[in-house]
């Protein structure tokens, strides 16, 4: 039934439909006829007004659906109503997009559970809606090709200068705040004072060593293609609104001309579409980003070029200039992203399916394995009755055989 009703197109979730990144991936899905978009939003009248300006208010292919990252009460009944939607068929590509970024705040805000928002919206949320999401996306399920993608950010990757040459610097220490539950007054992962801007990047670190875990724990067994990208800088997003105007009005002129990494709202969504869709993106474990390498051409040089600056992540960058990204020493701490796996899950009561290894398809082998699994449980049996203590020496001797 679910087939039909979608006449055999992916399902798409994206979260943040309503603006930005989203809003223009969504647009770019659209226009190919292959998906059905589900705009997971925050504001349904907001997302009715976006819809109409941008011309899919009426595309059967687009379904708002109600979802406030900033209750873990909101994803559960989010995943209850898609699911009910859906029905029968598998979810094709969860995208994990909304955010908010609030850097100006002295004081934490929190969200409907108490959690530090930045935390939840953009790190515990999605965390807690990927765990609900991944029964619906296996091959078992009936998904073909099917991929979760993080959109993280440089900022939490602090290799690169934009991650790790501005302060502050994402670093989760030793997760405390986590580790003690990340309830308010506790504004941070790890534990210390509040920082805003520290707050989104290491909300996008976090992000992104789920990924890679994910990718451990269930790419093989279960089909998917875990992976995160990074857009580029979108100097003119509505991201920025909680900066000052002035920084607002010269954000996108500095990244443009003297750091290169400027990429329009266009742009950008074109590269999250092709994680989304292009076949190369199949590879699971991925920090996907565009034309980087040696920033060239910069100042005059530039602004002759109306600012597309090759080879800087930014604009410019097109479909073949995507390239598996180096992922810095913290994303790729293995031992942190268990304990952080373990406090995330503890504190969303996030349900992950078991993480089954790969089965042999070998027919001897199976057969092999039921035939122990049969006599391993005798063995358990006996084990649990007493035996009786050994009378004779040929018993001891009995039992000493092996
Ligand atoms: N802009 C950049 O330079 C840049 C760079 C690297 C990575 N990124 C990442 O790109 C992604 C998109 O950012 P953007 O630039 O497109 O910003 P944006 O235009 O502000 O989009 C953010 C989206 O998240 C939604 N959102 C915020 N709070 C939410 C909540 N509680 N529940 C559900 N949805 C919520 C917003 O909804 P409303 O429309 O209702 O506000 C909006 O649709 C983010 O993950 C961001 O970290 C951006």
């Amino acid at each position: 039934m679910g087939q039909q009703k979608f006449q055999g197109k992916k399902i798409c979730v994206v979260t943040g439909t309503s603006s930005g990144l989203g809003l223009k991936t969504t647009k770019a899905l659209l226009k190919t006829g292959f998906y059905h978009v589900i705009g997971a939003v925050r504001d349904m009248e907001k997302m009715a007004v976006v819809a109409e300006e941008e011309g899919f208010g009426s595309d059967e292919n687009f379904t708002p659906m109600q979802l406030d990252l900033a209750s873990f009460a909101s994803v559960r009944q989010f995943v209850d109503k898609l699911n009910e939607f859906k029905a029968d068929k598998p979810l094709d590509r969860l995208v994990c997009n909304a955010a908010v970024y609030q850097p100006s705040l002295n004081e934490a805000q929190w969200s409907e559970d108490g959690i530090e928002q930045q935390m939840q919206i953009n790190f515990l949320s999605h965390f807690l809606l990927t765990s609900l999401l991944l029964p619906e996306m296996t091959k078992e399920k009936g998904s073909v090709d099917p991929r979760v993608i993080m959109v993280g950010s440089v900022t939490g990757n602090d290799n690169t200068v934009g991650g790790g040459g501005v302060y502050p610097i994402a670093d989760l220490r030793d997760l405390e705040g986590l580790a003690e539950g990340a309830k308010a007054p506790i504004a941070m992962m790890d534990g210390r004072n509040f920082n805003g801007a520290k707050a989104y990047k290491d909300s996008k670190l976090a992000i992104m060593m789920t990924t890679n875990l994910l990718h451990d724990k269930y790419a093989k067994s279960t089909g998917i293609a875990f992976s995160s990208m990074y857009p580029g800088c979108i100097a003119a997003s509505p991201l920025f609104r909680e900066k000052k105007p002035w920084f607002r009005k010269l954000f996108p002129v500095f990244m443009r001309y003297i750091t290169g990494g400027y990429v329009g709202e266009e742009e950008a969504g074109q590269r999250l579409f092709q994680v989304i869709t292009d076949p190369r993106c199949t590879r699971s474990g991925v920090y996907w980003s565009w034309n980087g390498g040696p920033r060239e051409g910069r100042g005059v040089e530039a602004v002759k070029n109306g600012g597309k600056i090759v080879g800087a992540g930014g604009e410019g960058g097109g479909w073949d200039t995507i390239f598996e990204n180096e992922q810095s020493d913290k994303v790729r701490d293995t031992e942190k992203a268990q304990l952080l796996f373990k406090y995330a899950t503890q504190i969303t009561k996030a349900e992950w399916p078991l993480a089954k290894g790969a089965v042999s398809p070998c027919p001897t082998l199976r057969v092999i394995g039921a035939i122990t699994a049969i006599l391993d449980k005798q063995e358990e049996l006996q084990r649990k009755t007493k035996r009786a203590q050994p009378k004779t020496m040929g018993e001891v001797l009995e039992r000493l055989a092996f």
